[in-house]
């Protein structure tokens, strides 16, 4: 159990400290407690907690749509899925059609509709019978206006439009997946994403909640140099605090510009957050030219240090890496470019060596999922490998 958190470390209840490579499940991109961040929500807190729109919440909203390429406006939400929620009712009300695309593998959180058809769900589910959102359903969703295909394949991405034309409110997407594999989508797959999204008048929607401000300033959409209509963030955005927004061209936005849509939130823009956000998207702007390179470059030595265990133990452990963010596998001898691939990973003895870290002093999530934040140090990495060469050490001879 743990206690308090600063810089890339976390304390326990007995006083020990980990290296945190989970980070709040995110958020923590500029790492834990740092004072530029708190001092300014200290200040702020004192001025009162809840009491209406403020200046600071439209001071965000422009600094959005300056930092974020294809933000025209923004609308406010406290976590990914409520914002992922909003987005395709903003999607449905502008379009005025019914029907939802998202794809195998992709985590767009735990609201009914798209909580279909990912890594979650296994361990969320609560029931022996298929839940909303059981993990082996494709092709259908919790709601029957939710179609699931799969990742990378363009001739199933054209298909569903030709089998539904004009009738697709929004495709949603995590652009450069992280839920199941930390991938680059194909290059040909991610333009046809936009251009027959834009043909058949359905929204894009981006789901950046975790790839939103920790891959580049503007998260995938920049890297991908693909413009969404709409895209979701949250963690980043504010470092910790609950904090989350809809981005988007105003046509996409315009059911809330000019109704009848009301994103109502009794937190929603909360005076907190907004200055937490405020206070992260300061630093991020000022430090990112320096800031995202030395992420890429740890990731990179962490990956090519997972890549010499592997070769020089010959256990069937893989890693795919994108800036500050590596996945792990074990078990899986292909290049994944779908969810299917992914899904052949033996998932137990990956959680297995992950809990073995926790005594060597690095917090791995069970999943295999290592986040790097501003404040890891290139010890820190490396002492992170070396407990994971004795972990696949360890585990090897178990087998
Ligand atoms: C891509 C993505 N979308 C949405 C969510 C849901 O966000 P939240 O947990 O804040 O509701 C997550 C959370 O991990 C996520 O990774």
């Amino acid at each position: 159990m743990l206690r308090s958190a600063h810089d890339a470390r976390v304390v326990d209840v007995d006083g020990r400290e980990y290296a945190d490579f989970v980070l709040g499940m995110g958020p923590i991109l500029l790492g834990h407690s740092r004072p530029e961040i708190l001092d300014r929500v200290q200040t702020r807190m004192r001025q009162g907690a809840l009491y209406g729109t403020t200046e600071q919440e439209f001071e965000l909203a422009e600094t959005l749509c300056r930092v974020l390429p294809h933000a025209e406006t923004v609308a406010f939400s406290n976590t990914g899925s409520e914002a992922t929620h909003l987005a395709l009712r903003l999607a449905r009300a502008g379009t005025g059609r019914r029907l939802i695309v998202k794809f195998e593998g992709h985590y767009h959180g735990w609201i009914d509709p798209l909580f279909a058809n990912t890594q979650m769900n296994d361990a969320t589910r609560t029931a022996d019978f298929p839940v909303p959102g059981q993990h082996s359903v494709r092709g259908q969703a919790s709601s029957a206006d939710v179609i699931v295909i799969r990742w990378n394949d363009v001739d199933e991405l054209r298909q569903v439009f030709s089998d539904h034309r004009g009738e697709i409110a929004g495709v949603i997407v995590e652009p450069i997946p992280m839920n199941f594999g930390t991938l680059m989508p194909d290059a040909e797959f991610a333009a046809e994403l936009r251009s027959i999204t834009a043909r058949d008048g359905a929204r894009l929607i981006f789901d950046e909640v975790l790839s939103g401000f920790r891959l580049a300033l503007g998260g995938a959409a920049e890297i991908l140099g693909v413009s969404p209509d709409l895209a979701v963030y949250a963690k980043a955005i504010a470092n910790g605090f609950p904090l989350a927004a809809v981005a988007g061209t105003l046509e996409a936005m315009d059911p809330i510009i000019n109704g009848p849509m009301l994103p109502a939130g009794t937190y929603s823009g909360n005076p907190i957050s907004v200055e937490a956000s405020l206070a992260a998207l300061d630093i991020l702007q000022n430090d990112r030219t320096e800031m995202y390179p030395r992420l890429d470059h740890l990731g990179s030595r962490l990956a090519q240090q997972i890549r010499a265990i592997a070769d020089e133990t010959g256990a069937p452990l893989s890693v795919n890496q994108i800036g500050s963010v590596l996945q792990m596998f074990w078990g899986v001898d292909k290049t994944i470019r779908a969810y299917a691939d992914a899904d052949t990973s033996d998932r137990a003895t990956m959680s297995r060596l992950s809990e073995g870290l926790l005594d060597k002093g690095s917090l791995v999530s069970g999943r295999g999922l290592i986040l790097l934040s501003a404040m890891h140090t290139e010890a820190d990495i490396d002492a992170l490998a070396a407990a994971l060469r004795d972990g696949v050490d360890e585990i090897t001879k178990e087998n």
